[in-house]
């Protein structure tokens, strides 16, 4: 009988042999201890996430909401969630569908062809602070500054607010040796950044600009007849923000990195960038940096004969589903030229991720840039560090070292 346990030690070093004995001895995974189930296999999980009448997000999605735990409960019941407002993210339909289609049109594939001008000139900016230098971190001096200034773009937000985002978007999933749950300096960031935004967009509103961005559309719009408030404007600005800002830096030097251990690639793909594209969705379906999120379920139901029952949580293991073989031939095998039909990095349901067209044009032009001045990057192994957490799995810091364009 298989012991998982995705808050263990052992989990957080490598989760991949416990995802494979998962799906192999028990894809409907229950934990006793966290009253949640898990689910590991790639077709059920891109079955059950499309079941919206069975399961609800409203109970939250982020493994720490949903692993039954007294602490913790006690904690996020002291956050008072009409005082946070409400994203998409944490709405079922019918309500869910009409607040997404607000700003569904700021992510649609011509929005973000749109902003890859805008994107490559900010590339090519923080290249030439480093390219001497032939020396970066790929996270901290590269896709970072690039991923949360573009969901500034998208959102509204001011762009010389960016690195004061940063700093606090990281701290919210970052976990230390002693402290699985939120540290008391995470928890404090993260209300800075609700403060600001909830001033932000009190102000916004109060002096009315006429900018394209997602934040005019969400105060101009009336979904079911009334408008937004000020507290569901900025909690929706500050999901953009956060899913805009975290997810790609990992995904991205995670690519780096398996370039790296694969010259041969890496090779082909400098000398024909057009496989980039692929390249880069494979990276996102080899190290998917989202382990899992999930939701509650609503209406008793059965999955591969185990009953799930209501208020208990569910948790799907994206990383796991990506690495199943029942989906993809050799799935341990990273392969540029896979031409994967389908990969769960950006779920399946309704809460598929927004900014799947911007995350894929944002790693494409980076790994354009890149490869076009550090064509034989050295990933400097020993000076990486990784993220310690539940929900993400990935670089923190990735130092590179290259020969300088003459
Ligand atoms: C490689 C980068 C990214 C990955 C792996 C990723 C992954 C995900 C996943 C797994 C979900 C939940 C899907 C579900 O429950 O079905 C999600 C939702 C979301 N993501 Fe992303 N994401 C990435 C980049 C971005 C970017 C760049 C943005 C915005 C600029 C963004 C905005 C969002 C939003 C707003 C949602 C909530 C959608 C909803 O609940 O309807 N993401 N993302």
């Amino acid at each position: 009988m298989i012991e998982f346990d995705p808050l263990s030690e052992a989990v957080f070093a490598d989760p991949y042999p416990f995802y494979r004995r998962l799906r192999d001895e028990s894809p409907v995974h229950y934990s006793e201890q966290y009253n949640c189930w898990f689910l590991s296999r790639f077709s059920d999980i891109w079955r059950e996430e499309q079941d919206h009448a069975s399961y609800t997000i409203v109970d939250g999605q982020m493994p720490m909401q949903l692993l039954s735990n007294p602490e913790l409960e006690e904690m996020i019941e002291s956050i008072d969630r009409g005082e946070l407002g409400e994203s998409i993210a944490a709405l079922d339909p019918p309500r869910h569908t009409q607040v997404r289609s607000i700003l569904a049109p700021h992510f649609k594939p011509t929005a973000a062809k749109a902003l890859e001008d805008r994107t490559r000139e900010l590339v090519r900016g923080f290249i030439s602070e480093w390219v001497d230098r032939g020396e970066c971190d790929v996270i901290g001096d590269y896709a970072m500054r690039t991923s949360v200034r573009i969901a500034c773009i998208v959102s509204g937000l001011p762009l010389d607010m960016a690195d004061w985002f940063v700093e606090r978007v990281n701290s919210m999933f970052e976990r230390d040796e002693t402290d699985q749950g939120f540290s008391l300096r995470a928890m404090t960031l993260v209300g800075e950044l609700h403060a600001w935004l909830e001033e932000f967009i009190t102000e916004r509103r109060r002096k009315p600009t006429d900018a394209p961005d997602a934040i005019n559309a969400l105060f101009n719009s009336r979904p079911n007849g009334k408008p937004l408030s000020d507290k569901d404007v900025s909690a929706n600005v500050s999901l953009m923000l956060i899913g805009g800002t975290e997810t790609l830096p990992k995904a991205f030097s995670a690519g780096v990195y398996r370039l790296y251990q694969n010259p041969d690639q890496r090779a082909e793909i400098v000398k024909d960038p057009s496989l980039v594209t692929a390249a880069f969705r494979e990276v996102l379906r080899y190290d998917m940096p989202t382990q899992a999120l999930g939701r509650t379920v609503r209406i008793e139901k059965e999955v591969r004969g185990q009953k799930l029952r209501p208020g208990q949580g569910v948790l799907f293991l994206w990383a796991s589903a990506n690495h199943d073989a029942r989906e993809f031939p050799d799935p341990d095998r990273f392969d540029i030229h896979r031409r994967a039909p389908r990969i769960l990095t950006f779920g399946s349901g309704a809460h598929m991720c927004l900014g799947a067209h911007v995350a894929q044009m944002e790693g494409r032009v980076m790994l354009e840039e890149l490869l076009a001045v550090a064509p034989e990057y050295e990933v400097l192994e020993d000076r990486a560090t990784w993220i310690r957490s539940e929900v993400f799995r990935g670089f923190s810091s990735l130092p590179i070292r290259f020969n300088p364009p003459r």
